[in-house]
């Protein structure tokens, strides 16, 4: 009789990580510890919520990320906590927080955490997700933007992602902004009746954001809107031209594309993304860039910094299918008749303590549909367990099968498995 009680559903643009899916995680995990972990980079995980104010001064009052998709709550005792959009900003107060500019620099740091944004969901877009993230702090150094460019790279090839798209960028310094902010709110002002009406009335706030916008309007005015590429100072340009030089020399193709602006305001000089085109409207791959005032935004001493994020769950679309390895199971403890339940019990436990991989009958299933359910599991063994201390030992590849002493089991299987 069905219930009269419905079933709750998990909220939306959430979604939850089903058994396979967890193991092609754990592929890429696994990828991420070794490309990563070969370059020096160490893992950090910070707290689920953090203060509100974290997120305000260091991702930017003017971001859409803080004006409108952060989860924000009181906890109660009057303090603002949020859950974490980002990653950065978190790892930043850490870097602070533990006096890490003590140690030598620059800390390399690693993540691979759930991330939270209110935004409208859709395939590759959640309002929970996760994140890889690396970042270096402390070296001002075009080597360590290029260094993460590579390692970005490095990871999406070695999960598969087929095509990808690197687009990138140089912001300079706050100044050179400012100057450019100037004279490109000027330009925007200026062409205000052919721009979309969000983006018209945000031109002081965040004019930036224009080079974003999708609807023609705006894109067509976009297209003579002057470049902060071409205004750089020449120590920021000279920068750039490393960054560059080093990517050519390492064989990663990207695109020059000015116009890239990223949502998140703690930039300078070197940005980046990567995309590809099989994840359709959300393309963003990945991306990150240089923040050399984040840190002090945040109360640090200057502390150049760089670094970058990508999507899980994108990458995965994007990878297609991930070889996972086969769970094994090396024992499968049928019982001959449901009295047998707690020998069958304690040889399924002592299975483990020595080292396999052991699974006990639990439903009650006859005999026959005990084997047919070890063979659905894969088990390389099963036990049938029998009066008085014995036990019949299946050989689920070769079909033979022993009548032994139960203390036999485990020996026998250990011994199978060092020959095989
Ligand atoms: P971000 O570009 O905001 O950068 O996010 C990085 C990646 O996270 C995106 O390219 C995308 O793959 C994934 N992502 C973002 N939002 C969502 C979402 N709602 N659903 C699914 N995936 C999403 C940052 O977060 C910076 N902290 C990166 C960084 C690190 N910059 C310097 N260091």
């Amino acid at each position: 009789m069905p219930s009269a009680v419905s079933v709750i559903q998990a909220p939306r643009g959430t979604f939850d990580v089903l058994p396979d899916d967890a193991a092609r995680r754990a592929v890429l995990e696994d990828r991420a510890k070794k490309i990563l972990g070969a370059a020096g980079y160490r893992r950090i995980e910070t707290p689920t919520f953090e203060a509100t104010e974290l997120f305000a001064r260091g991702v930017g009052e003017a971001t859409d990320i803080v004006r409108k998709e952060m989860y924000t709550f009181d906890d109660g005792g009057g303090r603002s906590l949020t859950l974490r959009p980002e990653g950065t900003a978190p790892v930043c107060r850490a870097y602070l927080q533990h006096g890490m500019h003590k140690l030598p620099q620059p800390v390399k740091l690693w993540y691979l955490s759930s991330f939270f944004r209110s935004e409208a969901p859709q395939r590759g877009r959640y309002r929970q997700f996760w994140q890889v993230g690396a970042e270096a702090i402390g070296s001002d150094a075009p080597e360590t933007d290029a260094e993460l460019i590579v390692l970005l790279a490095d990871l999406l090839q070695a999960l598969g992602v087929g095509e990808t798209r690197l687009r990138l960028s140089s912001l300079g310094t706050p100044e050179t902004r400012a100057e450019y902010r100037a004279e490109l709110v000027a330009y925007l002002r200026a062409h205000r009746e052919q721009l979309s009406p969000d983006v018209g009335a945000r031109i002081q706030l965040n004019p930036m954001r224009a080079f974003d916008a999708s609807d023609p309007g705006t894109r067509a005015v976009m297209k003579g809107a002057p470049t902060l590429l071409g205004r750089l100072a020449p120590d920021d340009a000279q920068h750039f031209t490393r960054v560059r030089e080093l990517l050519d020399d390492a064989g990663v193709r990207y695109e020059l594309d000015p116009t890239l602006v990223r949502g998140l305001d703690y930039y300078t000089r070197t940005v980046f993304e990567f995309a590809s085109d099989a994840l359709g409207a959300q393309s963003g791959l990945g991306g990150g860039g240089r923040y050399n005032g984040l840190i002090e935004l945040l109360g640090g001493a200057p502390t150049p910094a760089s670094g970058w994020a990508a999507g899980v769950e994108r990458m995965l679309i994007a990878a297609g299918e991930l070889p996972v390895a086969p769970e094994l199971v090396d024992l499968f403890v049928a019982l001959g008749a449901p009295d047998r339940a707690p020998t069958g019990f304690e040889l399924a436990n002592d299975a483990r303590r020595a080292g396999l991989s052991a699974q006990l009958e639990l439903t009650g299933r006859s005999l026959k549909g005990q084997l047919k359910h070890a063979d659905r599991l894969g088990a390389r063994y099963v036990a049938i367990v029998g009066e008085e201390g014995r036990a019949s030992l299946r050989n689920m590849a070769t079909r033979e099968q022993d009548e032994l002493q139960l203390a036999a089991v485990i020996p026998t299987i250990l011994r199978g498995s060092r020959l095989a």
